[in-house]
């Protein structure tokens, strides 16, 4: 898989695919992060002078409808800022083709890719119309790699070059790393919700990992549905407040689970232990993070929105080797699936 290094951008016409899924609230962006971490390759891009730079991305789940709540005006407005360029949002695909006449100065930031019903649909004459005259494709969306959808799988086929971009290249660097882990034992943990996205994840891990710590309301439902798993998968044993609410695990399980973390040599975290929104029901996840934080692990990896939500409140990003911004395709990629989006630049 090349990378930007790898491209002399200079005069070319490029495509940078970005994740600018952020949180937006009547129109104002709340966190923007995933837009700061995108500027790197971005403005990498721009140094060398392209002879045109299309941005794409998609906000929320519009279904092929263009939905005005989830344009990308707001994106526009603060990539204007960030870059200090005019971004010059792209309604149409005519308007699109005129584009070809802008030059380098200008950024063009195409209007939320899923407001056209063809790029879920994986469409081929779309990615085609997308591309007509473009030479490059750059995709910093590692985060949305996991969609087989027409501008992550199916835009880089219709370009000359194709590369990651400095953010996607980080991710995936950073995920090999807990794929195989070097350093053992090796321990995930995993909670949140959504047992069927889980389920896979923890048969996965099993092979390459000493010890997998579920809670939430992983854990609660795998308990009701009487899940059995293998002696490597441990479940919590007690709860807060009780065995019949389990809003969060209790002191007995939050001891099992330190212990097992205290002896890890690499932690991959996913999900939050408990609710941890209400206080009360916080202790589980707040001291989990404490554990991993301070044990002498050579490798941290934390990743998905709860987590990183819960690492804001409870310590910080620093204390980490690694904190993703990918959710979804972090689960696929550690339950061992292929990623269009990544099997698509190689
Ligand atoms: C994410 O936020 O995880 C990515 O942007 C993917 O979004 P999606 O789940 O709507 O495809």
């Amino acid at each position: 898989m090349k990378n930007v290094k790898d491209i002399n951008f200079s005069e070319k016409k490029v495509i940078i695919r970005c994740d600018f899924n952020v949180p937006i609230e009547n129109g104002k962006i709340i966190e923007d992060q995933r837009i700061e971490e995108s500027l790197k390759t971005i403005n990498y891009i721009l140094e060398q002078k392209p002879g045109l730079l299309l941005i794409i991305s998609h906000l929320g789940r519009p279904k092929g409808k263009n939905v005005p709540e989830l344009s990308l005006e707001p994106i526009q407005r603060r990539l204007a800022e960030l870059v200090q360029r005019e971004v010059f949002l792209i309604k149409t695909l005519d308007e699109l083709a005129k584009t070809r006449e802008g030059n380098s100065e200008q950024i063009y930031l195409l209007e939320n890719i899923r407001f056209w019903a063809e790029e879920e649909d994986a469409d081929d004459d779309f990615a085609r119309k997308i591309t007509e005259g473009f030479d490059v494709y750059v995709s910093e969306a590692f985060s949305a790699s996991h969609r087989d959808h027409s501008s992550i799988s199916r835009v880089p086929e219709f370009v000359e070059e194709k590369c990651a971009g400095i953010l996607f290249k980080n991710e995936l660097d950073q995920f090999m790393k807990i794929k195989n882990p070097q350093n053992h034992p090796a321990v995930a943990i995993v909670g949140g919700a959504k047992i069927e996205t889980k389920l896979p994840v923890i048969k996965n891990l099993e092979k390459n990992y000493e010890h997998i710590l579920v809670g939430g309301i992983i854990a609660n439902e795998a308990l009701d549905q009487g899940l059995e798993f293998g002696e490597k998968v441990l479940l919590p044993t007690d709860f807060k407040p009780d065995e019949k609410s389990r809003l969060d695990i209790g002191p007995k399980t939050i001891d099992e689970f330190k212990e097992k973390i205290k002896e890890a040599k690499t932690i991959v975290w996913n999900g939050p232990l408990g609710k941890f929104e209400d206080e009360e029901y916080a202790i589980g996840t707040k001291e989990i993070i404490d554990a991993i934080v301070s044990s002498k692990a050579t490798y941290k990896l934390a990743g998905g929105g709860e987590s990183i939500e819960a690492i804001k409140k409870f310590s910080d990003f620093s204390k980490f080797d690694y904190v993703s911004m990918s959710g979804g395709a972090m689960l696929e990629f550690l339950a061992g699936k292929e990623l269009p989006g990544i099997s698509a630049l190689n």
